[in-house]
């Protein structure tokens, strides 16, 4: 199946010049969602995982169905202020200005091997501040893996020993 034709460019959103991916024709698809779950834990492989980790909100499409498949748990991580117990915070840089994004505290445990998965890979710093937030509880990335990866932005580049896996390239 070639899944770029689920994929529809929405060109100057959310900005001017931005070319947006949308997969919601992929989500309304269900041959789609089922290819798109196994290509997923074909990057994967048989490494042992004990958590999904889902970025808000767009990871969150994907994360929980892999972590059933994986028999792993599913961690949210979170914009500021969402999550209602104690959380653990990490900020990064965009290109103007900053963001943060949480976890709850108990969410990984040290030595928990962890799969971190988006929808997209852009500039990496969605992405790096999530590896961030799980080092610091003291997980362990056993992979990065990604719908699609524009790679223009190398975000990559900002994850740099962790093994990154994305199913589509723009
Ligand atoms: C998008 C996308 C990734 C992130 C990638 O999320 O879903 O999470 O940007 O960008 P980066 O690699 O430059 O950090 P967005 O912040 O638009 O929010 P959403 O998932 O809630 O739509
Ligand atoms: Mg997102």
């Amino acid at each position: 199946m070639n899944l770029k034709t689920f994929i529809r460019d929405i060109h100057d959103f959310p900005t001017t010049g931005v070319v947006f991916r949308d997969i919601t024709p992929l989500l309304k698809d269900p041959k789609a969602i089922k290819y798109t779950e196994e290509a997923l834990l074909d990057l994967v492989g048989n490494q042992k995982v004990d958590k999904v980790v889902g970025m808000e909100s767009r990871g969150f499409f994907f994360a929980p169905m892999l972590a059933a498949r994986l028999n792993a748990g599913f961690v949210p991580v979170r914009k500021p202020g969402k999550l209602p117990f104690a959380t653990m915070r990490q900020d990064y840089d965009l290109e103007y200005g900053s963001d943060a994004l949480e976890m709850h505290s108990d969410a990984i445990i040290a030595g928990d091997k962890v799969l971190v998965h988006d929808d997209v890979l852009a500039t990496g710093g969605t992405a790096q501040a999530t590896c961030r937030l799980i080092e610091k509880m003291g997980g362990e990335i056993v992979q990065c893996n990604f719908l699609l990866e524009l790679d223009f932005l190398k975000g990559k580049d900002k994850l740099g020993d962790f093994e990154v896996k994305s199913l589509l390239h723009y």
